[in-house]
């Protein structure tokens, strides 16, 4: 009789206990797992490590000083975490973008000058915002679309300086200074001739100077040749023209597939070279839907996006970060 009180016991015990052990488990992973729409590539770990990405401004950015940001960077340049760390990026600062394209949508019709495609601009903006530059390198403004847009994000941050090197001082008259710019007329290569350390306090790179092959030669070879103190993000822009091939682009892969200290290599230019966009299914597509629910959809410019090719649309500039030592 005991016995069988205690088998009864014991039936009805058991799964009672199961139920509550599994319960708050399946709750958990279910509130987890509709964080994110059916097909988006996100796996899980990779966007909330990303996710928790320091908002304040100091540390962060070196190694030295504490954890790198380069998060960011490999989140972006591996297909599965791409679209969804685009998404992040546009998701915090979609407010800030449109104020950004309101506010240089009539520099633009001003200078004539924004020949740099939107979804590129968004990025180095949101790059700058995110990784947020202590000492930022500039070559070169031209009349300052670039440096304007850089210089937009360091303000937000309230935080970082820039440098801008130009054969000529056209930029000098378009580009609001609030203390952070830095202009000096100069050809960049007699400074790096002069001082071979001319590169070192750099924490953040862009290059969008001479499209010709003897230039990147160059720079691949002296100007990024430096060995970095903190993990140092660069953007060359216009590696590849509309048919791609010419202009600089060999010389700057063929640096990417040697240097030993170049990590998170991506680009927008599916069509153009190997890419993690290109392995993102619709990745032109599902940009276009992040950027249209931030209001910010379509061609945001005087100056269009070149065109779109199937495997996705042409946005000539690279990614990379130079890692410390
Ligand atoms: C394509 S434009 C830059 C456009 C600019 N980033 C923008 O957003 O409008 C190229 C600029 O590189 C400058 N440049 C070319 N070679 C240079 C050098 N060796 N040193 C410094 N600037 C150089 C040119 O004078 C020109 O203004």
């Amino acid at each position: 009789m005991e016995r069988l009180r205690y088998f009864w016991f014991l039936l009805f015990l058991v799964p009672l206990l199961m139920m509550l052990l599994t319960t708050p488990w399946t709750l958990l992973s279910k509130s987890f797992n509709d964080g994110g729409s059916g097909d988006d590539p996100r796996p899980s770990g990779a966007t909330p490590e990303f996710r928790s990405l320091p908002t304040h401004v100091a540390g962060g950015r070196c190694r030295r000083n504490g954890p790198s940001q380069l998060n960011i960077a490999k989140a972006l340049a591996d297909s599965e975490t791409t679209m969804g760390a685009l998404a992040q990026l546009y998701g915090a600062h979609g407010a800030e973008l449109r104020a950004l394209h309101e506010k240089m949508r009539p520099w633009c019709e001003k200078t004539k000058s924004c020949k740099f495609c939107d979804r590129e601009v968004e990025l180095l903006y949101m790059l700058v915002r995110v990784w947020k530059p202590k000492h930022m390198f500039e070559m070169a403004p031209n009349r300052g679309y670039s440096t304007s847009v850089i210089l937009e994000a360091m303000e937000r941050n309230e935080y970082g300086h820039l440098d801008s090197f130009d054969l000529h001082n056209a930029s000098v008259q378009f580009v609001e200074n609030k203390g952070r710019w830095n202009f000096t007329l100069a050809n960049v290569m007699d400074l790096t001739a002069a001082n071979s350390s001319f590169m070192k306090p750099y924490d953040m790179i862009f290059i969008d100077a001479l499209h010709e092959q003897a230039f990147s030669k160059w720079y691949t070879h002296d100007l990024l040749s430096h060995a970095v103190d903190c993990d140092t993000p660069v953007i060359i822009h216009d590696i590849c023209a509309a048919e791609c091939g010419g202009r600089e682009s060999m010389q700057v892969y063929q640096y990417l597939a040697f240097a030993a200290d170049v990590v998170a290599t991506w680009t927008l230019a599916g069509g153009m070279m190997p890419t993690p966009w290109a392995a993102v299914k619709n990745g032109c597509a599902k940009l276009e839907e992040i950027r249209a629910a931030q209001g910010i959809g379509g061609n945001q410019k005087n100056f269009k996006c070149l065109g779109q090719r199937k495997s996705g649309g042409i946005d000539p500039s690279i990614f990379f970060v130079k890692v410390a030592a």
